[in-house]
């Protein structure tokens, strides 16, 4: 009994570390890209020159991605959050799902050809934007 009990302190503790191993990565993990493109842009350049648009599936990312935005020069950066018209939906271009949100009061409407960006100052909410805006946007690195 003792035993397993033990071993199910141990098994949380090694959980806990994986899970605090995953979000440190993650800090240099995200870059701030400092150029404005569309929607579709930001994501080929990500995916050419760095790893992916940028997913958010936590409260943690979330808090760690707000320090990185407070530097971009547009007032909203793009992440990797796509909206799907015809089977009315956002997904993440990473393919995590969408479970985590922080959408800014009033978020989404789904409207065809939106993507999910970031504000830049106040609360960092999210918000839908239309694909051809031009905004800094954020890259997963390898
Ligand atoms: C991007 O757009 C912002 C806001 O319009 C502007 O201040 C900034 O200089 C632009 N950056 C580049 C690299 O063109
Ligand atoms: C913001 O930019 C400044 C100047 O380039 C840099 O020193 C600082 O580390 C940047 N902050 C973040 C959170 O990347």
């Amino acid at each position: 009994m003792q035993f397993l009990w033990i071993s199910l302190c141990l098994m949380k503790l090694m959980l806990k570390g994986r899970f605090v191993f995953k979000v440190f990565s993650a800090v240099d993990k995200v870059i701030l890209i400092k150029e404005n493109k569309t929607w579709e842009e930001a994501l080929y350049y990500c995916r050419d020159h760095h790893h992916d648009l940028v997913t958010i599936t936590n409260m943690d990312q979330q808090t760690l991605v707000q320090e990185k935005v407070k530097n971009a020069s547009t007032d909203y950066v793009w992440t990797g959050l796509r909206y799907t018209c015809t089977l009315d939906f956002w997904f993440w271009v990473s393919d995590e799902v969408v479970s985590y949100t922080n959408w800014a009061e009033g978020e989404p409407m789904d409207d065809c050809d939106m993507s999910g960006a970031m504000e830049t100052r106040g609360g960092h909410q999210w918000r839908k934007k239309n694909d051809l805006e031009e905004y800094n946007f954020l890259c997963t690195k390898d």
